[in-house]
């Protein structure tokens, strides 16, 4: 069931460290108390990516239509659309809103260079991002992250430094590389300009598909359904937003009930999913904007990965097919005839770990039909 997204308290700041993943912007934050990314942000920000990044296509599957339909659901022209963010530069969706950042930083930031933490999409985005525009990119990993992203961040360019069981740990050394070397930390997912570069997604569906009634979008820290809601609503109030959550990593909808950062040890086979926490800017943006949010458990999701293999011929990662899964499964609230949209966030999944995980795809209702 959707929870409850309203009456939610303020939220405080709070980190592995004590002293918070509170994103270091350059921007002028002062001008956005309330922690709310303006539209405006969002267009500039779309100019600037634009010519970065792919404009990616929206593929239709009428199947998914009848999946959705033996869950109980009849969509809009019978088809469910897809946004391909794993059709994106690096695999995913996140180079829109890291080449944002990037172009935001000053140019003593630019000089000395930009530091983050990721096990995955956001490291492989900022080495990405970085390496285009000339800054140097620290990524500073968990030891025993995986080989092919970390080869893919030093593909990019970047330096890696593994370190660390836990994300505390991580986070530490992030802190100490990052004062050593006067480095300007470039957070996964809590940054106004992160959040108004990945808004750009949903500027290109109102252009492609403006008739869309219902967007359903994977939540892991929140940057990405934050913007992307922002810029549907902001230009299409009517239009609802759903977002989809690991039933064990639920940072976001978790924050958004307690009204305050509640730190997690998130637990799902979706790993771009897994935030430890949600954040001050993505906790504020989650509460004005989202309809709903449904938590999936693991074999749901990996149905979502087989479909999109099977049925529609893409290789999503299990976190850029749990949007995907949620609707298959039935589970958003879409009434009779709404046309929907999900976002296919990633494609980056280890490829000798693909036939596993589909072996552990639950069944979905659709499969018979
Ligand atoms: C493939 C994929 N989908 C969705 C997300 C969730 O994005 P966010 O953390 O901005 O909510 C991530 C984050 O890493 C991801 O890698």
């Amino acid at each position: 069931m959707p929870s409850n997204l309203s009456g939610l308290a303020q939220t405080r700041k709070l980190g592995p460290s004590g002293r918070g993943w509170v994103a270091e912007v350059v921007c002028d934050t002062a001008a956005m108390p309330d922690h709310l990314v303006p539209l405006e942000r969002i267009l500039a920000a779309r100019e600037l990516v634009a010519r970065r990044v792919h404009r990616t296509p929206i593929l239709t599957s009428t199947t998914a239509g009848r999946f959705a339909q033996a869950a109980g659901v009849r969509l809009g022209d019978d088809r469910l659309y897809v946004k391909s963010e794993h059709l994106q530069k690096t695999g995913s969706f996140k180079p829109r809103g890291m080449t944002a950042k990037v172009a935001a930083l000053t140019e003593a930031q630019r000089r000395a260079g930009i530091i983050t933490l990721s096990a995955g999409n956001a490291g492989q985005a900022y080495a990405w991002a970085g390496r285009e525009a000339g800054v140097p990119t620290v990524v500073v990993m968990p030891a025993g992250a995986v080989r092919s992203k970390v080869e893919a961040c030093l593909g990019y360019g970047a330096e890696v430094v593994l370190h660390g069981e836990h994300v505390g740990e991580t986070f530490a050394r992030m802190e100490a590389i990052r004062d050593e070397r006067g480095l300007t930390f470039a957070h996964p997912f809590d940054d106004p300009d992160v959040i108004a570069g990945h808004g750009s997604i949903g500027l290109e569906i109102l252009e492609d598909l403006p008739e869309v009634d219902v967007l359903v979008v994977g939540i892991g820290g929140g940057g990405l359904i934050s913007g992307v809601a922002a810029a549907l609503k902001e230009r299409r109030p009517g239009v609802r937003v759903f977002g989809v959550e690991p039933t064990e990593s639920n940072a976001v909808s978790l924050g958004l009930e307690r009204g305050e950062v509640v730190p997690i040890q998130p637990r799902s086979v979706a790993d771009g999913l897994g935030a430890p926490f949600a954040g001050e800017w993505t906790l504020a943006m989650c509460r004005r904007y989202l309809d709903g949010i449904v938590l999936l458990d693991d074999p749901t999701i990996l149905a979502g990965v087989r479909f999109a293999a099977e049925r529609m011929k893409q290789v999503l990662e299990p976190a850029g097919a749990a949007a995907l899964a949620a609707v298959l499964a039935g589970r958003i609230a879409i009434r009779d005839g709404e046309r929907v949209c999900v976002v296919a966030s990633g494609g980056n999944v280890a490829l000798d770990q693909l036939g596993e995980l589909l072996g552990s795809a639950g069944t979905l209702s659709g499969a018979s039909s």
